[in-house]
């Protein structure tokens, strides 16, 4: 039978690149830009039948599993109604097989790790197993997914196996949409949800079975999850906990849970080829679309094709092009269906990425990595890799969490590659180099903790009640003296009081994505007032110096535009704050940029970071337009709120000093205040540079009551007096 299955590869693969050979032509009849690629390897097949390492249990005889892990079932006849052909296509998953024996290893596990490749149906039988046997009785049957759309996707297509209305039975909820009821049994939830409900009920009495899915994501939530799951499992004898998790990398999650028993369901994957560009693609949108027309057009109709982006707005682009350019061509070329997929598309869209492909057509899928593991297509061959993706990251710089676009790892690569070998041998075009592959990619993605401002990570810990976070078991543990900076840190802002416990103030903070000296600054502006001058200061602040430029022949003129901004006081972040508001007066034009010596492209991206900083606020119900229509002293207190760590202080040598450490800092050259011919005795400074000496990068006096106001943990009367007994009692009282 292996034989067989081998040599029946071989022959297709054969044929395939015959027929190729031929079409090829076509396409250059048709279109005349076309992409150079060059084959480079075969992610491997592998028939994982009976190679069930450290299986919970191994009661059967190989011999049977494989009988009964044919995947061929009995062919639906016509007389079949729809919902008995969704049965028929049950048994026909890898799972299924192996009913029995996982259900016997839960029964005898509290913790269980589940491995088993995309598509097995991990996540839309194994909740209905544990129902069909009786587990539904003694509670719900939850299972996390990182992503909404996943978790929105599969509940509905669970109920429609189940045969009930979604939100009954079987329901989901993500952040702002709860779709369930108090009959539901199988719940579908985000990671984030489970926390939320651990938030009040810690031992989650509501369920009998956890499921967390997708596990090697590593996302923040079912890292945290993790670990207080498996405080929960020690005192709740009777939670089943599955760790289910689509890669090999599963001993990880085993040794965490003391060993726990692995489970492997054994799948089969057929190899795929590798295709590399010759050369790098600068625009790979406009490469994907090149990609898809030269596979329609050249390659037999019997596999779709999934295309690996960003994010909606690449989706859409590449769709409408695709559409413009197959429109022209009409009868010339067969029928190319385009099915867009990314977190934000309305459910019903969603739902079109399962139909089944007509005769005669081919459909082509526009998916965010939503598709890596999170959702199976059925009947991709065809897997186009942009090799990006979107990733949450902390520019540790400027202080800031945001979605930005990231090469991704080998790992998510070869992943990716495995979506086009499920039912047939495949192939992959990955729109960058082999050499790029190997030199330019990370092997592994790393996990979203070590992504993330540590201020975050224990502000979302204190509010999920973790009260000793040096003893909480991460499973990667970040190093000890970030947790403690972060917690000073943070008590020194008010988000923690003298106890350790979450304020009023830092459970706000935590809704930020922001360094918690930036949210603080945030938070506090919404009480003066100045909530659109600090998102403009901030969006500012967080693209560095970059913004202005000097060219050496009109650096005379650049310096009187740059000088302009400042008029009116409040340094360098006032001025940054003037520009912006200047520039969104003229309508965002590119002309004022030129006249005033600002980079269009660098204050674009300040347009961004605004947009999706008023989009926080509003969800937190602080209203983003609210001004001060440009006065200094209010945005000025709410920087010196947040940031009154970086203070520094004019000594009577003439140069300044921070309050923190007593370092000698200077003003940078290229602030606005470095010429002051009468330099404030108090400034405060987004950040320090060192180059020739320790600099202070973005400057603005302040006074010094402000800090007494609004840092009375750090600061007293005493501290800021101006009286000769400075040096005596001078020093910043440092916190407890
Ligand atoms: O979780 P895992 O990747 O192991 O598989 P699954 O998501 O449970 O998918 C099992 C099958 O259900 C696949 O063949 C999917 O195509 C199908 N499915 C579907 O038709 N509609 C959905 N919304 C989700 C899955
Ligand atoms: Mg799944």
């Amino acid at each position: 039978e292996e034989q067989l299955w081998q040599e029946a590869q071989t022959n297709k693969a054969t044929i395939v690149k015959k027929k190729h050979k031929k079409d090829e032509q076509d396409y250059e009849l048709v279109f005349d830009d076309k992409i150079d690629f060059v084959m480079q390897g075969t992610r491997k097949g592998h028939d994982r039948r009976g190679d069930r390492a450290k299986s919970a249990s191994r009661r059967r005889t190989s011999t049977k599993e494989k009988e009964e892990a044919k995947p061929e079932a009995p062919q639906s006849t016509p007389q079949e109604t729809e919902h008995q052909k969704i049965l028929a296509g049950r048994k026909r998953l890898p799972v299924y097989p192996y009913r029995e024996e996982l259900l016997a290893a839960v029964k005898d596990h509290r913790v269980l790790i589940l491995v088993g490749e995309t598509g097995s149906g991990k996540t839309t039988q194994i909740p209905q197993f544990l129902h069909e046997v009786g587990y539904s009785k003694l509670g719900k049957i939850g299972c996390t997914q990182p992503r909404r759309v996943a978790a929105m996707s599969v509940a509905a297509r669970v109920a429609q196996e189940m045969n009930v209305t979604l939100g009954h039975e079987v329901g989901y909820a993500i952040r702002f949409e709860t779709c369930t009821s108090p009959k539901t049994i199988i719940q579908y939830m985000t990671d984030g949800m489970l926390l939320r409900e651990i938030l009040t009920e810690p031992d989650l009495s509501g369920y009998s079975c956890i499921v967390i899915d997708e596990a090697h994501e590593r996302t923040l939530s079912t890292d945290i999850l993790l670990t207080l799951l498996k405080d929960i499992v020690r005192y709740r004898s009777d939670l089943k906990l599955i760790v289910s998790s689509a890669t090999l990398d599963a001993e990880k999650f085993s040794t965490f849970f003391d060993n726990a028993s692995i489970f492997m369901i054994p799948g089969r994957m057929f190899p795929v080829d590798i295709y590399y560009t010759k050369a790098p693609e600068s625009d790979y949108v406009d490469a994907s679309v090149v990609t898809v027309l030269q596979i329609h057009v050249s390659q037999p109709l019997d596999g779709d094709v999934l295309v690996f982006l960003t994010g909606q707005e690449e989706i859409e682009a590449a769709g409408e092009i695709l559409t413009m350019r197959t429109r022209n061509l009409g009868s010339r070329i067969p029928e190319l269906i385009i099915c867009p997929i990314y977190a934000n598309l309305p459910s019903e869209q969603q739902a079109k990425i399962f139909e089944k492909t007509p005769k005669g057509s081919r459909k082509v899928v526009l998916a965010t990595n939503i598709a890596e593991t999170s959702l199976t297509i059925d009947g991709i061959k065809y897997v186009i890799d942009t090799g990006f993706q979107k990733q949450k990251s902390f520019n540790a710089k400027y202080g800031m969490e945001s979605l930005i676009v990231t090469p991704i790892s080998q790992a998510a690569a070869n992943q990716r590659a495995g979506r086009g070998g499920r039912t047939q041998p495949g192939k992959c075009f990955r729109l960058f180099t082999a050499w790029s592959f190997q030199n330019e990619l990370e092997p592994n993605t790393i996990p979203e903790i070590a992504r993330t401002n540590m201020g975050n990570v224990v502000l979302l810990l204190k509010s999920l009640g973790v009260n000793n976070l040096l003893h909480f078991d991460f499973m990667d543990r970040p190093p000890s003296d970030s947790l403690i900076r972060a917690l000073e840190q943070l008590y020194a802002l008010g988000a923690l009081n003298d106890r350790g416990d979450l304020t009023k103030l830092g459970r706000r903070m935590a809704e930020f994505p922001l360094d918690p000296m930036l949210s603080k600054t945030v938070i506090v502006s919404e009480k003066l007032k100045c909530m659109s001058e600090i998102l403009s200061m901030v969006a500012m602040l967080s693209l560095g110096a970059g913004v202005f430029y000097r060219p050496k022949d009109k650096a005379l003129l650049a310096d009187t535009a740059r000088m302009n901004f400042a008029r009116g006081g409040g340094g360098d972040h006032m001025s940054l704050y003037r520009c912006y508001h200047d520039w969104a007066q003229s309508n965002y034009s590119s002309i004022w940029c030129m006249e005033n010596f600002v980079q269009l492209r660098t204050i674009r991206k300040a347009r961004d970071i605004r947009e999706q900083l008023e989009g926080l606020c509003e969800r937190v119900e602080i209203d983003p337009a609210v001004s001060v229509d440009g006065e200094v002293e209010p945005p000025m207190k709410a920087i010196t709120a947040g940031f009154f760590y970086n203070v520094a202080r004019l000594g009577r040598s003439g140069e300044y000093q921070t309050v923190k450490q007593h370092k000698t800092v200077y003003i940078h050259p290229s602030s606005v205040m470095a010429k002051d011919e009468k330099p404030p005795t108090w400034v405060v400074y987004f950040e320090l540079a060192f180059t020739t000496k320790e600099f202070m990068r973005q400057v603005a006096p302040i006074e010094p009551e402000w800090l007494v106001e609004f840092a009375p943990h750090y600061f007293q009367e005493i501290d800021v007096a101006e009286t000769n007994k400075k040096k005596k009692y001078g020093k910043a009282r440092s916190k407890r």
